[in-house]
């Protein structure tokens, strides 16, 4: 695709060749996100960050990748602290905002919402989470984190095997992750639920479709064995009829060091989009796992920092920029690397 000046609003935008080169600037964005160097490229830019959904890391990450361009950020938090409160459309919304913008970020709890808003837009609308629809850049970080787990295990995304886990109906990072990865090749899905949570058929037909072993299972412990990586979800109670009918599926499955020991291969990569839901009754990703050295959550949220940084600097047409515009930091910062 051609990334300048365009929406990203769905992983059906990609193929093989844009994910390679969102992945190539996201590495060379490394040394600003490490704090290793500053970068102004997008001095003067504004960032409308319009999050009309609960939020702390797609929120937070795409603020804190704009500003490391040099950018400032501008953000909306709730619909009741907007005028759609007041019964304002996505379109004038998104007219008024083209004016103050370059570029926008959105999230809202109905599928399809970002499009409609999209295309009222004259500045490029990245997704941030469509309801139970898309989320994009998720989809992104955690492929690009898969991707590093894989190499230094000397494996590759083509022929890898997952299990998915949890909520597969209502989790949007779910369906976006299973249409990227099924752009590569001969992959073995285990899609692990409670009955009643299955992955919508129409995907799971597109998996199969394109070529990929596809297996359902409602037994954790038989869906996670001989897999090299696990992506734990949380039950999006939020998305629910009810919250009596959430209830009946948290703490259904809940994956701790014990189960992990005793059903996965030791090198098992274990992946959450998170916010895990660490409450008694849920748990599904135990606070026991923090200390094992295969817990990927928090290098995918660090990796959400570069691939964010990449979608602006790609959509905003900066990145053969950026190291010209770049000088060294100043103060003190725990997030550089010790050997810079
Ligand atoms: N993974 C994710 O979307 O987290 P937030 O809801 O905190 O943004």
């Amino acid at each position: 695709m051609d990334f300048v000046g365009n929406h990203i609003i769905s992983v059906d935008q990609f193929d093989r060749q844009d994910i390679a080169r969102v992945f190539a600037v996201a590495d060379e964005l490394r040394v600003y996100a490490a704090r290793e160097r500053i970068t102004r490229v997008l001095e003067g830019a504004i960032l409308s960050n319009m999050f009309f959904e609960p939020s702390t890391r797609t929120r937070l990450s795409f603020g804190a990748a704009f500003n490391l361009l040099g950018g400032e950020v501008r953000e909306t938090t709730e619909i009741k602290a907007s005028s759609l409160a007041k019964g304002e459309s996505l379109y004038d919304t998104a007219r008024v905002l083209s004016g103050y913008s370059d570029v926008i970020v959105m999230r809202h709890p109905t599928a399809g919402s970002v499009a409609e808003f999209a295309a009222a837009s004259r500045v490029p609308v990245i997704n941030g989470g469509d309801g139970p629809n898309e989320h994009p850049s998720q989809a992104l970080l955690d492929l690009y984190t898969i991707r590093a787990e894989l190499t230094g295990q000397g494996k590759k995304i083509d022929g890898l095997s997952i299990a998915l886990i949890g909520d597969l109906k209502y989790g949007r990072a779910v369906h976006s992750l299973c249409k990227l990865l099924a752009l590569y090749d001969n992959l073995q899905f285990n899609l692990v639920s409670p009955p009643g949570l299955e992955i919508p058929q129409k995907l799971a037909a597109q998996l199969q479709a394109q070529g990929h072993r596809v297996q359902t299972y409602h037994q954790m412990e038989a869906g996670i064995r001989d897999v090299d990586i696990l992506y734990v979800t949380r039950t999006q109670e939020e998305r629910f009829p009810s919250q009596e009918e959430a209830d009946r599926y948290k703490g259904l499955f809940r994956l701790n060091q014990l189960v992990y020991t005793q059903h996965c291969a030791p090198n098992t990569v274990i992946m959450h989009p998170l916010p895990r839901d660490s409450r008694a009754d849920a748990q599904e990703l135990d606070d026991d796992l923090n200390e094992n050295p295969n817990l990927a959550v928090f290098r995918q949220t660090d990796n959400g920092l570069l691939v964010r940084m990449a979608l602006f600097a790609l959509v905003l047409d900066v990145a053969d920029q950026v190291h010209a515009h770049s000088k060294p930091v100043t103060w003190f910062t725990a997030n550089r690397s010790p050997a810079s």
